[in-house]
């Protein structure tokens, strides 16, 4: 392994990859094509397995393996029903790396350590954190208000959050939410992250599998296109359209969880971000976007990061 232009890092050893970046695990974007050119680029890149039932899951991790030698992982949000038939697929075909979210760290890590896996957990608290590591996570992703996706409720941002988590944690702490350029995760570090993890940046690369029309809508959106919404449901990060209008209609007036998951129905999300329908989809992206307009190669999107995080670097000393 070649020398790695950022810090050593605990991370970096702990998954046997080149530099401290980690591709997000996201649904209908971080397919196994995705997730092998971010570890054929020197990241650790993840399967989003949220989005696939246990076949598909089984067939992108075959797919993944054909597609890189390097370590990747795969992202499980615990939410969803078929976890325990995910999880165990994943094991089946020689998964070691698991990025696990949306639910308690205490459901599953310690059945996965007993598999010989390493265990991360995201999470977006201080008070979680802790409970990740009580539960033997072998690091934590601490997400910030900023991300992209589901979030925690409490709205704690990325330059807060990870001060705060790495004084009080003894495993490695990965810091995600609002990262989007090598001035980003030199930031990160300077607040004591041992890596980052970096979702809507992946998002826009030629790798992932949004949908066109969604890449296009990234680049358009300026700050203040996105917004935390369905606090009182699962709370999710999107990007303003005809259905984020209609979430905010039915907010507004107080609606019932009912009427809420009326209006999400099913496929919302795979009709906004795989399929491209723009105005009734459901679109999931971080504050970041507003700073995106390339749509580089991951190989050319890890250079990039390079060689801003040096140019930072050398502005700040
Ligand atoms: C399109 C999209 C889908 C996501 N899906 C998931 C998911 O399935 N599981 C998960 O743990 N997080 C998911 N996230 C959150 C990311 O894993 C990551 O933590 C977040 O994007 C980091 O913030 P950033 O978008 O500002 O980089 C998603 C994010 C995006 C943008």
């Amino acid at each position: 392994m070649t020398r790695s232009p950022f810090p050593k890092s605990p991370i970096t050893d702990l998954f046997g990859i080149q530099y401290p970046i980690i591709q997000a695990g996201m649904v209908w974007v971080s397919g196994a094509k995705l997730a092998a050119a971010a570890s054929n680029a020197g990241c650790l890149g993840l399967i989003g397995a949220g989005s696939m039932k246990p076949d598909l899951l089984r067939s992108q991790i075959q797919k993944a393996k054909k597609l890189t030698s390097k370590p990747f992982g795969v992202n499980i949000p615990l939410l969803y029903h078929l976890v325990e038939e995910q999880i165990n697929v994943c094991l089946e075909e020689g998964v070691k790396i698991f990025f696990t979210s949306a639910g308690s760290p205490k459901k599953w890590t310690q059945y996965l350590k007993d598999h010989g896996a390493i265990v991360v957990h995201v999470t977006s608290t201080p008070e979680l954190a802790k409970k990740c590591e009580e539960a033997g996570c072998d690091a934590v992703v601490v997400e910030g208000f900023e991300a992209g996706g589901h979030n925690g409720r409490d709205e704690i941002t990325t330059m807060c959050l990870i001060p705060q988590v790495v004084d009080s944690l003894k495993i490695p702490v990965i810091a995600a939410g609002g990262i989007g350029d090598g001035r980003a995760i030199l930031a990160s570090f300077a607040l004591g992250a041992d890596a980052v993890q970096l979702g809507t940046r992946f998002a826009l690369t030629i790798e992932s599998s949004a949908h066109d029309n969604f890449k296009k809508a990234i680049q358009n959106a300026k700050s203040g296109d996105t917004k935390l919404v369905m606090k009182q449901l699962v709370p999710v990060r999107l990007l303003k359209n005809k259905f984020y209008d209609q979430v905010i209609e039915l907010e507004n007036r107080c609606a019932t969880n009912d009427e809420m998951n009326e209006l999400l129905g099913k496929g919302r999300a795979k009709a906004g971000m795989l399929e491209g329908n723009m105005d009734m989809g459901e679109l999931e992206i971080g504050q970041v976007s507003a700073l995106l307009k390339d749509i580089p190669t991951c190989e050319q999107l890890v250079q990039d990061l390079i060689s801003e995080y040096h140019k930072a670097l050398t502005r700040v000393s």
